[in-house]
């Protein structure tokens, strides 16, 4: 049996979700592994170990979640001569999402054999303009990510993976139209996260689920500035007390694929 390592990191449990079940289509072929890369892992160790890589991330802004960049700095030198497959999730649009990840993997060495965009639902919560769903409002958007997987795995297993968003044109639409002006605000926004006090009931959630500690209880909830968007804490406060992108409290909030949110 082939070993494959999957690297994901997911706010909110749609890349989680389609990880997992992307990995269920190999598993005829491949011993999966799924690490999440806000956890400590020997990643290292484990690239060395496996045939095939997978790095799983969702968008933000046509760009790939500060957490992803990072490490794939951090465990770039393992990848050379490595087959390496990207899998990235977005609400509709992100041009070359997918590829932003799978282009550095490549300056590293890594041998690229696929790579897909997948639609999932909504999680940006406090932005009026995307209206988020739940339960069996989202079953279709559900299915339809699941059929373009179970595409993906059969491709991957014959050995005839495409590479989504890898286009010159699909480079310059996800960098001009959203990634350009995304990242030029990045450090700024990463101190936008506001809880309301007069909503907030010190329960904690918000600074447990923080991928990346940027809330620290210090009697209540104080960000940090280190935000990563992953847009956890504002899809979990019971009281509705968070926001980051918008300025309203959110109207629904996400659950996430399973309606668990992003707990394992
Ligand atoms: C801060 C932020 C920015 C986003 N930007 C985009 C985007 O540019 N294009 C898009 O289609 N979806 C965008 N989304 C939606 C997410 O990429 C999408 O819901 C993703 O599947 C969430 O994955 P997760 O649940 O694993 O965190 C954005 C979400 C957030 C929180």
């Amino acid at each position: 049996m082939k070993i494959l390592t999957a690297f994901y990191f997911s706010g909110t449990g749609n890349t989680r979700y389609m990880t997992r079940y992307l990995l269920s289509r190999l598993s005829s072929r491949y011993l999966c592994e799924m690490c999440d890369i806000s956890k400590p892992c020997d990643a290292a160790a484990k690239i060395e170990a496996s045939d095939l890589i997978l790095f799983a991330f969702p968008v933000y802004g046509s760009a790939p979640p500060i957490p992803m960049r990072n490490f794939i700095h951090r465990c770039g030198k393992s990848l050379g001569g490595k087959q390496t497959a990207i899998l990235c999730t977005q609400y509709f649009f992100s041009g070359d999402g997918a590829a932003t990840i799978g282009r550095t993997a490549a300056k590293y060495g890594a041998k690229l054999v696929g790579a897909e965009i997948f639609n999932m639902p909504n999680n940006l919560a406090d932005c009026k303009m995307f209206p988020v769903k739940n339960g069996a409002q989202i079953e279709k958007t559900l299915k339809r990510a699941r059929r373009r997987a179970d595409k993906f795995a059969e491709r991957l297993l014959a050995g005839k993976g495409r590479l989504r968003g890898f286009s010159p044109l699909a480079h310059g639409v996800g960098y001009f139209s959203q990634r350009k002006y995304w990242q030029r605000g990045e450090a700024e926004k990463r101190s936008r996260l506001k809880i309301d006090a007069a909503r907030c009931v010190k329960c904690g959630l918000c600074a447990k689920a923080c991928p990346v500690k940027n809330i620290l209880m210090e009697n209540g909830p104080k960000p940090q500035g280190a935000c990563v968007f992953c847009y956890r804490c504002v899809n979990l406060c019971p009281k509705k007390a968070v926001t980051l992108i918008g300025s309203e409290p959110p109207a629904v909030q996400y659950r996430g694929p399973e309606g668990r949110g992003h707990t394992p």
